[in-house]
């Protein structure tokens, strides 16, 4: 694999930009596993030099902080601390300016959101935390007076040293604060068009869904009212913060079609042949630019394995959009190189969904 990796550090993070030269990158894999060049028709090759070849992967900033991202935040942690309206304010209008320039599906649309929640009365607030997942999402972050929210405008923006910084720990907690904002962002139906995704997978009561790379358990919960009683889901994670969150809130809530996987990234940990189901959004960029081939191959073997019959895989990730087109920030991978490699592992693309210009939705199965 002929790779680029360009590094550079921050106080707090790494951002990481990892090119790939994707048709040398297969031929290597291929000869390893001691194969012939497949023969795939024109047009499935993408050139070295094409723009499509490259991954973007943004590991733990997953978004760039700029001049105005970073004095909102300021103002939204002014909001905060001092009961200060006036920023709050001033910081939802600074968002309102800034996310269709700068950050498009990132976290700005939460702390707007937080900033909304504000300014608005008590019976508007109620109506802010009507949804269960909503209103955890937000207790998670205002607890002990917004203890969560402040630590995290001030670690990710920078705008106050804390004890630890600099240690590990203080690294996994900014990524740990990041992923859940991130993922469990109450305007994320928005942005993202969950539900239009969602209906295009026409999930079945009864089903059995794994959940690869479930975070804090956005769709986790959503596939579960899907499954009903008679199906499962099971959230599959690394993280065992994320999975320890899904196990309170199932609890809490009596949500009892729910199991805990904590995997590794050779192996999904699933049971063969059983999933009807099996999806992975925003990791598959993840797994395809940073584990080494053997133990991509062993992975994407456990989950082949797990499927039924005419079970369905499903990834969806980021496309490569064109700079200055589109304000996201988040990493991307083009759709050919998935499609690609998991036809390599087997796969066959029976679908293709987009719903918004940069995440496509790819239907695969074996076979
Ligand atoms: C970008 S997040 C997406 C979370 C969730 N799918 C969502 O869309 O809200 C990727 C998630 O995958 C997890 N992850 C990374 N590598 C993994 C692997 N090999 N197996 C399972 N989970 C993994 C991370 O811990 C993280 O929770």
């Amino acid at each position: 694999m002929n790779r680029i990796l360009t590094k550079s550090t921050s106080r707090l993070s790494r951002r990481v930009a990892l090119f790939l030269l994707t048709p040398l990158f297969l031929f290597l894999t291929r000869k390893a596993h001691g194969q012939e060049e497949p023969q795939t028709p024109e047009g499935e090759w993408i050139k070295i030099n094409s723009r499509v070849s490259l991954v973007h992967l943004g590991s733990i900033d997953s978004f760039d902080k700029t001049a105005a991202g970073i004095a909102a935040a300021k103002l939204m942690l002014d909001a905060l601390e001092n009961n200060n309206l006036k920023s709050a304010k001033e910081a939802v209008l600074t968002y309102e300016k800034i996310i269709p320039n700068e950050n498009f599906g990132g976290e700005y649309t939460a702390l707007q959101w937080f900033g909304e929640y504000l300014l608005a009365s008590p019976q508007q607030q109620q109506q802010f935390l009507k949804e269960p997942l909503v209103l955890e999402f937000f207790n998670f972050f205002a607890d002990n007076d917004f203890a969560n929210l402040k630590e995290y405008l001030k670690r990710k923006y920078e705008i106050e040293e804390l004890e630890d910084d600099g240690s590990e720990e203080a690294t996994e907690r900014e990524r740990f604060l990041e992923d859940f904002i991130l993922f469990n962002n109450p305007r994320r139906e928005e942005w993202e068009q969950t539900s239009k995704m969602l209906d295009s997978l026409n999930v079945q009561p009864g089903y059995n869904v794994a959940d690869i790379g479930c975070g804090p358990g956005y769709y986790t919960f959503k596939f579960s009212k899907l499954v009903g009683s008679q199906g499962k889901v099971l959230a599959v994670d690394t993280v065992e913060n994320h999975l320890n969150y899904v196990k309170n809130i199932s609890e809490k809530y009596g949500v009892n079609n729910i199991e805990l996987v904590n995997n590794t990234t050779d192996n999904a940990k699933l049971p063969p042949q059983q999933m009807d189901l099996i999806y992975m959004c925003s990791l598959y960029h993840i797994i395809y630019s940073t584990s080494l081939e053997p133990v991509k191959d062993r992975f994407v073997e456990s989950i082949k394995q797990a499927l039924k019959k005419e079970g369905r895989l499903i990834v969806v990730d980021n496309g490569v959009v064109e700079d200055q087109t589109l304000p996201y920030h988040g990493p991307y991978i083009a759709k050919e190189l998935i499609i690609n490699q998991l036809k390599y592992y087997g796969f066959r693309l029976i679908d293709q969904y987009g719903f918004i210009p940069q995440r496509y939705v790819l239907v695969f199965q074996v076979g």
